[in-house]
C-alpha cells in the first residue's frame, strides 16, 4: 500500500509519500534530478545509504544523533561544512534520520544561502508522524528547546515503514504516542480504529502501518493548512498539536532529557493530566476519560509518574515562553476527537485541577 499528501501552504507545495522500501529508489531520482546534492545522515541508518553502489561518490555527513546535536556549535560547524562543498542556492540537502537531525537540518537548509532546498526521509516513528510534517525546525539554547528556529518548509518528505523494523519498542511507542494524540485530539473514528489496530502496529504490519501514518499525517496537515505559523488562538490553532505537552515537555525538562522518558512518554503522561484537567473543570465525561486512559494501558503508554505534580514542574510550566500575561495556554477536551484551546488557566488553577482521575 502507497499514499501521497499533498501540502499546498501559502507559498509552498509540496508533497509527503509513504511507501515501503522506497529510500534508495527516491534517493537515486533526488540525485539525477538535483544539480548539488549534500546529505546528513544519522550514523544509526548509514547502513541504508550504505546500499547506494555510488555513495562514496556523494557529499555526505554523518552524525551521531540524539537531543544534544541541536545546538549552536553542530549549526555553525555543519554549516560551514556544506558551504565548503560549495553549495549554492539551487543545491539541496537531504537528511536522512529522526527528529534531532530533521530539526538541524532544516534550520541549516532554511538558513544557508537564505535558504536552500530540504528534502527530509525520517526515519523513526516520531519523525514520521510529527517532526517531518509541518516545516517546524530549530535548535535548542540554555534557556530552552526549540527557542532558534524556522518555518520552513521541505521539497518532499519520503516516509518508508519498512525502516521501523530496527526500532526498539520503547521507540515505537514513542511515536505511537503522536499518533493516538492525533485521534483524542481531531479523530474519534481514528482513535476508535486505534483501539482495533494498535498492537498489527507494533508487529509492523505494513498496510495497518501504512494507514496509521497516513492519518496521522492528515489530521496534522488539517492544523498546518490553517495555521501555519501558530498564530491562531481557536480550535484550528496549530497550537492544538500541544495536547499533553504542557506536562509532558515540563516531565522532559525536569528530568534534563535523559533516559527515564521518550517524548512519547513524557507526552503520555502530559495526555493523561490534560484529560484529567479536562474532566475535572467539567468538559469531558468520565466514559471519554476512562476510554483515554484503557487505551494507554492496554497500549503500555504510561499514565503517571512520581514526579508529575513536583513543585518543579508547575515551576517550569509556569516559565513557558508561550505564556501571556500570567496566563498558561492549555489544551483541553470537551470529547475525543474534540480538544479546543484554552487562554484561561493560570497556575493556581492547575494546581488545584489537575489531579489524576482514579
Ligand atoms: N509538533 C507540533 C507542531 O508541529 O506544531
Amino acid at each position: 500500500m502507497n499514499k501521497k499528501i499533498n501540502i499546498k501552504t501559502k507559498n509552498d507545495s509540496y508533497s509527503i509519500n509513504i511507501e515501503k522500501n522506497s529510500i534508495i529508489k527516491n534517493i537515486k531520482k533526488i540525485i539525477y534530478k538535483n544539480n548539488k546534492v549534500v546529505f546528513l545522515i544519522d550514523k544509526k541508518v548509514f547502513y541504508i545509504f550504505k546500499k547506494l553502489n555510488n555513495y562514496k561518490n556523494q557529499n555526505y555527513i554523518t552524525i551521531n544523533c540524539s537531543e544534544k546535536i541541536k545546538n549552536f556549535n553542530n549549526y555553525v560547524n555543519l554549516s560551514e561544512k556544506i558551504i565548503k562543498i560549495g553549495v549554492e542556492r539551487n543545491s539541496t540537502i537531504v537528511a536522512i534520520g529522526g527528529g534531532t537531525l530533521g530539526d538541524l537540518s532544516g534550520f541549516i537548509a532554511s538558513t544557508l544561502l537564505r535558504g536552500i532546498n530540504l528534502i527530509l526521509i525520517p526515519t523513526t516513528l516520531l519523525s514520521q508522524v510529527d517532526s517531518s510534517v509541518g516545516g517546524k525546525n530549530g535548535i535548542n539554547t540554555k534557556s530552552g528547546k526549540n527557542l532558534v528556529g524556522t518555518f520552513y518548509q521541505p521539497k518532499s518528505v519520503i516516509i518508508d515503514p519498512s525502516i521501523l523494523s530496527t526500532l526498539s519498542k520503547r521507540e515505537l511507542l514513542s511515536g505511537y504516542a503522536e499518533i493516538i494524540k492525533h485521534g483524542i485530539i481531531n479523530d474519534k473514528k481514528f482513535f476508535y480504529w486505534l483501539n482495533n489496530n494498535s498492537k498489527k502496529i507494533f508487529k509492523l504490519d505494513n498496510n495497518i502501518l501504512t494507514q496509521a501514518i497516513y492519518k496521522s499525517i492528515l489530521i496534522k496537515r488539517k492544523y498546518v493548512l490553517k495555521d501555519e505559523k501558530e498564530k491562531l488562538k481557536n480550535s484550528h490553532s496549530r497550537a492544538i498539536l500541544n495536547f499533553g505537552h504542557t506536562f509532558g515537555h515540563a516531565l522532559e525538562t525536569f528530568y534534563k532529557f535523559n533516559q527515564k522518558f521518550t517524548h512519547g512518554e513524557a507526552i503520555s503522561i502530559g495526555m493523561i493530566i490534560a484529560a484529567s484537567f479536562s474532566h475535572n473543570l467539567g468538559y469531558l465525561s468520565l466514559k471519554d476519560f476512562e476510554k483515554i486512559k484503557i487505551h494507554f494501558l492496554s497500549n503500555n503508554l504510561p499514565v503517571q509518574d512520581e514526579n508529575m505534580f513536583n513543585k518543579k514542574i508547575f515551576n517550569i510550566i509556569d516559565k513557558d515562553k508561550k505564556n501571556l500575561n500570567g496566563k498558561i495556554n492549555f489544551v483541553l477536551l470537551k470529547g475525543i476527537g474534540n480538544a479546543f484551546l484554552s487562554n484561561k488557566q493560570n497556575l493556581k488553577n492547575l494546581k488545584k485541577n489537575t489531579h489524576i482521575i482514579k
